[in-house]
């Protein structure tokens, strides 16, 4: 596949306007766009509760085996539920009551605040492991495991500097100590290739809205191997998890599968919307989408060697294409003013603190002229120095 081979299936509503933040929230899909008018319209409008006979309520397991089949799970090991934070408490609550005896948390520095927030909030010890700011410290991870130790939990694609890991040294290593293996796959899921089953992993959580595609807000999914899900307890017990939902029994009886892990009523109409982009993502299939995003990352590569770094800017990305994620980041010391000057000139990256700007092409709807043409707006951005107007400008969401 081209990279942007599949533009003209997403609402593109102004063709100048270069996206760059497919890694944050994903374009919407056209097919998105229709199915959100019938779901509104006929689905709410005309089915109304029967709707819930009528694809509501399995939805979050049948599009869940959707998911599954991006990331190398098997059927019935992944539902959509809440947000990723959430699901993360979830599933990292259970592996600590799934390894009594053990209060130990292994993570790295690389990891999203929000999985350091909810991993620390447990009541058990978090290590956090120092990196080199870029790349996963895989030794001194290994090196951090002891018997102590119940969970590894990592951002499989870390956030800022894309860094991606292999899962298999890591799950032998977890394993070797007893310990499971939770994976945040947010920045992986819909960008590149990944095997759950064969890299032995325990359990996963990952969002919806980057690369795939689903929307602002949109519900979060989780995965747990189908071998423990037996011995693994959902903390937030509620009917939805119940193995027989509509017994209305006031004692909690887990339901079997993966379904345990629901709580409540499922967002219907956020979840629906779902669907289509995790259907394109399937029908290219995740090889074709990881070669076009190594050309888009690539070419960012390129103008950062020819142009960037010769005018300041840093590069906080790995260049291996082994370990490297979907995104790529270039640091300056006033990066939000530049990334400022960025949006203003149409082209939409992203800012994450200290000063790292993140480009993050989406394969799927992302051109190699589109990365041309935002590198050069930011080639003139640094010679002309307008960046600087930005310097006092306030903003919430960077
Ligand atoms: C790697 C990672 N984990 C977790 C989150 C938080 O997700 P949520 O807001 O769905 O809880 C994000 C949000 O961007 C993220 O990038």
């Amino acid at each position: 596949m081209e990279p942007g081979a599949l533009a003209d299936r997403f609402v593109v509503t102004d063709p100048q306007l270069v996206y760059l933040d497919g890694n944050s929230l994903g374009r919407l899909p056209q097919a998105a766009a229709d199915l959100g008018v019938d779901l509104v319209a006929r689905q709410w409008g005309d089915r109304l509760i029967r709707g819930w006979n009528e694809g509501w309520f399995d939805l979050p397991e049948r599009l869940g085996d959707k998911i599954a089949g991006l990331i190398g799970a098997r059927p019935g090991e992944v539902t959509v539920a809440d947000s990723t934070t959430i699901n993360l408490h979830r599933l990292a609550t259970a592996a600590l009551t799934a390894r009594p005896g053990r209060r130990v948390i292994v993570t790295d520095d690389l990891n999203f605040p929000s999985d350091h927030h909810a991993l620390g909030a447990l009541g058990a010890e978090l290590r956090i492991i120092p990196s080199d700011g870029i790349h996963g410290p895989v030794d001194d991870l290994i090196e951090a495991l002891d018997d102590d130790v119940a969970l590894l939990s990592l951002s499989a694609t870390a956030y800022r500097s894309g860094y991606t890991y292999d899962l298999p040294p890591l799950a032998g290593a977890a394993h070797g100590v007893g310990a499971l293996v939770l994976w945040d796959l947010s920045h992986t899921a819909g960008s590149i290739p990944v095997d759950l089953t064969g890299g032995d992993a325990d359990l996963a959580v990952g969002c919806s809205y980057k690369y795939l595609n689903g929307g602002p807000g949109a519900p979060a999914w989780l995965y747990a191997r189908s071998e423990l899900q037996a011995n693994l307890l959902n903390p937030h017990a509620g009917w939805m998890g119940h193995a027989d939902v509509f017994s209305f029994s006031a004692e909690h009886v887990p339901a079997t599968g993966i379904r345990r892990f629901r709580t409540g009523t499922p967002p219907v109409v956020s979840m629906a919307l779902i669907e289509p982009g995790v259907d394109l993502i399937a029908e290219v299939g995740m090889e074709a989408i990881r070669a076009a995003s190594l050309r888009l990352t690539d070419r960012l590569l390129r103008w950062f060697d020819d142009e960037m770094e010769p005018r300041g800017m840093g590069l906080a990305s790995p260049r291996d294409p082994a370990v490297r994620g979907g995104h790529i980041t270039l640091t300056h010391p006033e990066g939000l003013a530049v990334d400022l000057a960025l949006l203003e000139a149409g082209v939409v990256p992203d800012f994450r603190p200290p000063g790292g700007i993140r480009f993050g092409p989406s394969p799927l709807y992302t051109t190699l002229d589109e990365v041309d043409r935002a590198m050069t707006v930011l080639v003139e951005i640094l010679d002309s120095g307008r960046w600087a107007k930005h310097r006092d400008d306030d903003v919430v969401v960077t």
